[in-house]
């Protein structure tokens, strides 16, 4: 038998990218290839690419040119790029970077075995169709190695929202949601590969409407079926809407022991005018209700959140009305960016702000988050919370793992293994995470 081909994938972007990696790697699998941490012996490279900032996208670009190098001295060496540059750029990425063989955009994954099998004849190959066919069905190929404690799962891809500056509905399309039944198949053998925690992943995951046995299922149903599976232990799911944060899924989060108390709910701003600009289609006070209405069904919930500052006309004034938001909800983790213009999306074409000005709005927005993160985590000392362990510290006899508030929590002297889940004393609070103890 000849060597495995060897396979080095890098992953850009949201976890639903982390997902697909997966997915490629198990799929190239079938076809000999195993993965290497290092590009240096790979015989084909992919770049599993992001472009929803600007940022994110020219990334792909310098990575390529690194790999010059690399390509002349193996002609052999295929690489790839997929993803939502992929999707979004495609010829141009061929025109632009001539060493890349292969470009596939997120909807077509299934079709990489035979791609790659053209590439190795030393044909072009570039496939960013949306066919009709189930990718994930059709990426069955999984092997049944035990695996870690953690593990994402895609439920629902694609997005009809059409927020003004975002590219996502263009490079995964129209949301669609993955029969329940085959998540359920699917959450089932994670399980028996020693999966514990299961994060259900969609860009618009609580829009979930997956066909079930006797109609449509919620996003709140389906995590009660997730529910019934014995050994697993945690539910989670991200990324929300506002907007489609329904009664059932609210209800569960005070009622379902396996569904953990966090919940990431962007709001991107706090003005009225320019969520109406940005095309979100709620107000800061409908926010804010719903964030009520949650902490109500579940008061220790922690809340996480996206936020995009100087997007086109946003004025002070509007700035102002984010942070007086912030205030109000009190938020346990955060990530905020500075708007980045893309090509195509509505709101590229409008008058844009200052960068001055918005790199300004960034850092003050940035330090009462940090200050709110922090404050969120202190208050964790003293308290007993879960923690699912995933891997050993850097100290000999410690444990890390997540707090039920998805904090990173090391244990010294601990005696358990990843997977196990114990109950934990937080003792203190530190840079990035909670240092505790096992209660016996
Ligand atoms: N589906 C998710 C988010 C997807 S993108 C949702 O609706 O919340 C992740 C985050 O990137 C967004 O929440 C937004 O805050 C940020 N983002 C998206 N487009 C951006 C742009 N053009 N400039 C800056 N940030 C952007
Ligand atoms: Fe982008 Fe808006 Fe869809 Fe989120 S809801 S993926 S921000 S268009
Ligand atoms: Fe980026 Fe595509 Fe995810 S643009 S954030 S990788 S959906």
């Amino acid at each position: 038998m000849s060597a495995p081909k060897k396979l080095f994938i890098k992953t850009y972007g949201c976890q639903m990218n982390v997902y697909d990696s997966e997915r490629m790697a198990e799929a190239l699998g079938g076809e000999g290839y195993v993965e290497t941490k290092s590009p240096d012996d790979a015989d084909m490279i992919l770049l599993n690419t992001c472009h929803i900032r600007e940022k994110a996208a020219e990334k792909v670009y310098s990575e390529l040119g690194r790999f010059k190098g690399l390509k002349a001295e193996k002609p052999d060496l295929k690489i790839g790029v997929a993803g939502c540059v992929a999707q979004a750029e495609g010829e141009e990425i061929m025109r632009r970077q001539p060493l890349v063989d292969l470009v596939v955009g997120p909807q077509s994954y299934h079709r990489l075995p035979e791609m790659e099998a053209k590439a190795r004849e030393g044909e072009k190959v570039l496939d960013t169709d949306f066919p009709e066919e189930d990718k994930f069905e059709k990426l069955k190929n999984r092997p049944k190695a035990k695996r870690g404690p953690t593990a994402f799962l895609t439920v629902q891809e694609g997005c009809d929202k059409f927020c003004a500056f975002c590219v996502v509905p263009y490079t995964r399309g129209a949301e669609v949601s993955r029969p329940a039944g085959r998540i359920l198949r699917e959450a089932q053998e994670l399980v028996e590969r020693g999966v514990r925690e299961i994060t259900l992943l969609g860009q618009n995951v609580n829009a979930y409407h997956g066909a079930g046995p006797n109609g449509d299922l919620t996003l709140a149903q389906l995590i009660w079926e997730l529910d019934k599976i014995d050994g697993l232990a945690r539910i989670r799911f991200t990324t929300s809407h506002p907007n489609d944060m329904q009664d059932d899924l609210i209800e569960a989060h005070g009622t379902c022991a396996k569904l953990m108390p966090y919940l990431h709910l962007p709001v991107q701003a706090g003005s009225d005018k320019i969520l109406k600009r940005m095309n979100r289609s709620h107000t800061a006070e409908s926010y804010l209700r719903l964030i009520e209405r949650i902490r109500a069904a579940r008061p220790d919930i922690l809340i996480s959140g996206d936020f995009i500052v100087g997007f086109p006309e946003e004025t002070e004034e509007d700035f102002q009305a984010t942070m007086d938001l912030v205030e109000e909800v009190k938020y346990g983790t955060a990530y905020s960016f500075k708007y980045s213009t893309r090509p195509g999306t509505p709101a590229a074409e409008r008058p844009q702000v200052d960068p001055a000005a918005a790199d300004d709005r960034l850092q003050r927005l940035q330090a009462l988050l940090t200050r709110q993160q922090r404050e969120v985590q202190d208050s964790m000392v003293g308290r007993e919370v879960g923690v699912l362990f995933e891997k050993t510290g850097r100290l000999p006899g410690q444990m890390v793992g997540k707090s039920d508030y998805l904090h990173a929590v090391h244990v010294a002297d601990c005696n358990r293994q990843a997977g196990d889940l114990a109950r934990v004393r937080i003792v203190s609070s530190g840079a990035n995470s909670l240092a505790g103890e096992l209660i016996a």
